[in-house]
């Protein structure tokens, strides 16, 4: 048995799989994230922690036999945010997590610092305000008492390893979001950690993610009632383990996730970037590397037409879509975007109505305008020379099979569904179990436990309308970027 813990935003996830992949038990619990300003996000570590204990007391007590043959546990976490530790490893400060956004006068001392070129040499990454090095200038500057008492910088499911094992150990993947991490040559980087002023000592160990970092302690067993050790390992940021659980780990799998936020994920054998950064250049959990596109309202640009706009329930929406074309067209800059513009002030648009227009136009443009988002991203990837052969479509969007259509048809690619939707909180677990032995590597695992089906194939004549509706997409971001700019300022 093992043990996948999905330190997520709103919830962590404890899964319990079995060596062969069946999923035997989860146990989900929330905690809540606080807004103190506008475009901050913080979140209490100590929050995390009791979530994750209860949620795995409760696991232990649904599972009073199988909890005796955990063997190994493993983490998915959320990424980039900065939890700051004392000497006696006491939280110093609210954690600030992925989605803040205050860090926009660091992001531009660091770039007009190192230069863009500079800092993709060094980290392989542009800044952006959710990563972790802009937070720690932001709280130097801010709060120098609290920044000269730091021992330790951990991430978010780093600090749930070190309650487990009092262990400081962190992973590749994670570590690539923190512009910490020279992500060609694995370690972190002397140039930007004098720039901030940190010694690699108060960072955690680096390690693979299936690599052990230590075992659980033996007061938190005695709570569980687990009487054997359970190793841990290092495990992977919630994108990287969320492509463990989609078996996204060969060079030319590419996954698409159409949650919440859009995410294009593609594994590489080798390291490679994109010349301007569009796409984050990060560590794989398998050993290797992979680029990553984010969108940042994709599902939720859905949920946000239903809720406020349409007023109606999801699934009649979806249902009144039919097949006429029209010109009516969606931008999903609900919340900024991320990939390909790195762009907080760009904002939702729609545009191109006219007398005939119904609701239903403009649901479809939202859906399409939504796939052209994401076929942003998959275009910088074949900018760069990643061949796409095929494309695993997850995510609670995906669900709709006319939205599946509308992104075979954009794409101009078939497109496959997979066997779960347990994301990385299985991932976590398959890199527990292959730290443990149980598979040679992440990618036999996989190939035993994750497995494509419902194949949706493209239309032709269909997809070359995409393209040139695509093509008037993109030409609109650039006649309102300079607008979006304005109306922001
Ligand atoms: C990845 C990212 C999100 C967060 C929160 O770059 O920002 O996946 O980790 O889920």
């Amino acid at each position: 048995m093992y043990l996948g813990i999905d330190l997520g935003t709103s919830s962590v996830k404890v899964l319990m799989m079995a060596t062969d992949g069946t999923i035997i038990d989860e146990v989900t619990q929330e905690y809540p994230v606080y807004y103190p300003h506008t475009n901050w996000a913080e979140q209490q570590p100590e929050d995390w922690w009791k979530g994750t204990m209860d949620a795995l007391v409760l696991l232990a007590e649904r599972n009073p036999e199988t909890k005796k043959q955990i063997k190994a546990l493993s983490f998915s976490g959320q990424m980039h945010g900065m939890v700051a530790l004392d000497k006696s490893g006491d939280v110093l400060t609210p954690a600030i997590i992925w989605c803040d956004q205050r860090t926009g006068e660091e992001c531009e001392a660091l770039t007009a610092h190192f230069t863009p070129k500079g800092l993709s040499d060094l980290v392989g990454n542009k800044a952006l305000t959710g990563f972790t090095a802009p937070k720690i200038l932001w709280l130097k500057k801010n709060h120098p008492d609290i920044f000269n008492r730091i021992d330790k910088i951990l991430l978010p499911k780093d600090y749930i390893n070190y309650k487990l094992s009092g262990e400081f150990a962190t992973d590749y993947s994670d570590a690539s979001g923190m512009l910490l991490l020279d992500v060609a040559n694995k370690c972190y980087s002397a140039p930007i950690l004098a720039y901030i002023g940190i010694r690699e000592d108060q960072l955690p160990k680096l390690y693979e993610s299936y690599d052990v970092t230590g075992s659980v302690k033996r007061e938190i067993l005695d709570i569980l009632g687990i009487p054997g050790d359970v190793l841990i390992t290092s495990g992977a940021g919630d994108q990287a383990a969320g492509a463990i659980g989609t078996g996204t780990v060969s060079e030319g799998v590419i996954s698409v996730t159409l949650g919440t936020s859009g995410v294009v994920f593609a594994a590489h054998d080798q390291y490679k970037v994109d010349a301007e950064n569009r796409l984050h250049a990060f560590c794989h959990a398998n050993g290797k590397y992979h680029s990553m596109g984010v969108m940042l309202s994709a599902a939720n640009s859905l949920k946000w037409w239903s809720d406020q706009i349409a007023m109606g329930d999801i699934e009649p929406l979806l249902n009144e879509v039919d097949e006429r074309i029209t010109e009516v067209q969606f931008l999903p800059y609900l919340m900024g975007e991320r990939t390909p513009y790195a762009d907080p002030d760009a904002r939702g648009t729609f545009i191109g109505m006219d007398m005939n227009s119904h609701r239903k136009d403009l649901t479809k443009a939202l859906l399409e305008g939504v796939a052209f988002g994401l076929k942003d991203s998959l275009d910088i990837l074949s900018d760069i020379g990643v061949p796409t052969e095929e494309i695993r479509v997850i995510g609670g969007g995906a669900k709709s099979i006319k939205w599946r259509q509308i992104l075979a048809d954009v794409f101009g690619h078939r497109i496959v569904g997979i066997n779960t939707n347990q994301g990385g909180a299985l991932g976590a677990a398959i890199l527990a179990a292959v730290g443990d032995g149980a598979y040679g590597s992440v990618e036999e695992a996989t190939q035993r436990i994750i497995k494509t089906e419902d194949a949706v194939e493209p239309d032709i004549e269909k997809h070359r309308h995409y393209q040139k509706k695509h093509a008037h997409f993109k030409a609109l971001y650039g006649h309102l970027k300079q607008y979006f700019k304005e109306v922001q300022a």
